[in-house]
């Protein structure tokens, strides 16, 4: 009764069966298509086997999906060459036209659902219902973006003063920016970084991740199909450490956009501090959570177990803003496992294409045996709590791992960020409140938090004492809503400035004042 969504008795999903059908009729042409790509850069790449590599689905590794050819570190710098080289004419096309091809790009992500989907099914291994929110953002960002940068760069801002000059404020582009992405959302975090960059003058070296270089490659196709210039948006598909020492060490890099873990940014962070007589660079850094959420003994258990199925187990609890630490206050802890205990009996872990399923793969065999290590351990320790059972003939053939429900003491017992479907459950005394407030905050990450209370000024008080970036009330904590829901977090968890929310741009912009006294 009490799993993610009601489902009719052939456990299939009754909201989302309506919308999807007509959708799975036309993905049924890309089931079985393989790709072959190689990066997109400003010049002829030649073919190079020795450097190509074959990419295989996280729900079935016998099911080849194509290859992908890397960059070498020599067509890295020559990328960069390139991308130097059309920084000027790109910052002086008027916004208009660069605001444009966004939003044809946006209307090609559209048209091209059904194809997208199913490569981040096949490729990424979302369920179909993560695979169309996730194209439905990229296109929210690309016109949002548009409309932005239609504001902040049309035109000069006239600054009237008591001078007798004429003064004003020109926005532009910065430069060169590296756009480093991760495999979790390959869609709209690959397109969202690209686009704010791109729009906002500067030239892109888009860097996807390994894991998800297919789809990053059908990206790019319908970007420059929607008219943007090859030498403005390039993509390099390739390996982090490679390419990234590359970008990151080059004083015309002006700025990098990342977005994955946080040890990664702070790699990338040292590196360009090292850059001797180089620019100061911008970092965007959007990195990992230690996400909690606390519940107190007014909350409604029911509507708790559903918001927390959403939080730490949907996308099989890859999305950044997924629940790692759910705080129970002692009164209501029974209730709120005993219904969540039975809701994880129900979910179903499988091929993320079938409908029925409420559980995908994790994304390689790297992160499934991290994650189970760390459930074994916690496991021997007599702290497994709850786990979804795995049916053999739906998972034997990929990297899938039983959504688990583990206890621990304190936030601290996490050492690193589990991204995965694992929920860490706390119970706390009411008298140990300000004890839990200060263990969320002083664990130094900051990206989503949520509160179930139904007595408002506790979860008013709360909200505000929490160091977080995104915080939720008597909800789920994941799927942050572009233009309304800016997404971003703190501390370890983040630079800022929030991606889909009025400044994002800003970052990307240079300034500058024109004095004119003639
Ligand atoms: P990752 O840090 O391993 O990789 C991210 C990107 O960095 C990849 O493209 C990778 O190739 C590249 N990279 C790796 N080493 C590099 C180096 N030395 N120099 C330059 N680039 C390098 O992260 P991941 O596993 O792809 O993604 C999962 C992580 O991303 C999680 O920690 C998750 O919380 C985080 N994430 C954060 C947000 C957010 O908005 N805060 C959103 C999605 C994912
Ligand atoms: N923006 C994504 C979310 O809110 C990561 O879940």
């Amino acid at each position: 009764i009490y799993g993610p969504r009601r489902r009719n008795s052939r456990g299939v999903n009754l909201n989302v069966r309506s919308h999807f059908y007509p959708l799975m009729e036309q993905m049924a042409e890309f089931m079985e298509k393989t790709y072959t790509a190689k990066p997109l850069l400003a010049f002829e790449v030649d073919d190079d086997t020795a450097n190509t590599h074959d990419v295989t689905c996280p729900f079935d590794r016998r099911q080849r999906l194509g290859s992908i050819q890397w960059v070498t570190q020599a067509q890295t710098a020559q990328a960069l060459d390139a991308a130097w080289a059309a920084f000027p004419d790109w910052d002086a096309t008027p916004v208009a036209e660069r605001a444009a091809i966004l939003r044809r790009f946006a209307d090609l992500l559209e048209s091209h659902t059904p194809e997208l989907m199913t490569l981040c099914s096949r490729e990424g291994g979302k369920l179909l219902t993560d695979g169309v929110d996730e194209i439905k953002e990229a296109v929210d960002f690309c016109r949002y973006y548009a409309m932005r940068a239609e504001d902040i760069f049309s035109e000069a801002i006239e600054l009237p003063g008591p001078t007798g000059e004429s003064n004003c404020l020109q926005m532009g582009g910065k430069g060169v920016f590296a756009a480093i992405s991760p495999w979790n959302f390959p869609v709209a975090i690959f397109c969202g970084q690209m686009v704010a960059a791109a729009v906002a003058g500067n030239t892109v070296l888009a860097k996807p991740a390994e894991q998800t270089s297919l789809i990053a490659h059908r990206v790019v196709e319908l970007l420059y199909a929607a008219g943007m210039p090859r030498n403005a948006v390039q993509l390099l598909p390739g390996d982090g450490k490679s390419v990234g020492s590359v970008l990151t060490a080059d004083p015309r890099i002006t700025g990098v956009a990342f977005t994955g873990g946080t040890d990664t940014a702070q790699i990338i962070n040292r590196a360009l501090a090292a850059r001797e007589n180089a620019p100061l660079p911008t970092l965007i850094a959007e990195t990992g959570g230690m996400n909690a959420m606390i519940v107190d003994s007014t909350a409604l258990p029911e509507q708790v177990v559903v918001d927390v199925i959403q939080s730490a187990f949907q996308s099989a609890g890859q999305r950044c803003s997924a629940l790692r630490v759910l705080y129970l206050q002692e009164d209501v802890a029974e209730r709120v496992i005993e219904i969540l205990t039975g809701a994880m009996q129900e979910l179903r872990v499988g091929d993320p294409r079938d409908l029925g399923t409420d559980v995908g793969p994790v994304i390689d065999e790297d992160a499934r045996e991290q994650l189970q290590a760390h459930i074994d351990t916690l496991t021997a320790e007599g702290r497994l709590i709850a786990q979804t059972p795995l049916e053999a003939e739906r998972t034997q053939d990929g990297t899938f791992i039983a959504p688990a429900a583990v206890a621990i003491d304190n936030i601290d017992a996490l050492s690193r960020e589990q991204f995965g479907p694992i929920l860490h459950i706390v119970r706390y005394k009411a008298s140990e409140l300000d004890q839990v407030i200060d263990d969320i905050n002083g664990r130094g990450y900051g990206l989503t938090f949520g509160v179930h209370s139904r007595n408002a000024s506790f979860a008013a008080e709360i909200a505000q004492k929490i160091r977080a970036g995104n915080v939720y009330i008597n909800r789920n904590i994941i799927g942050a809503v572009v233009g309304v829901q800016p997404f971003g977090g703190q501390g370890l968890s983040g630079t800022g400035p929030k991606a889909g929310g009025p400044n994002y741009l800003l970052r990307f912009a240079s300034e500058k004042t024109v004095t004119n006294n003639t």
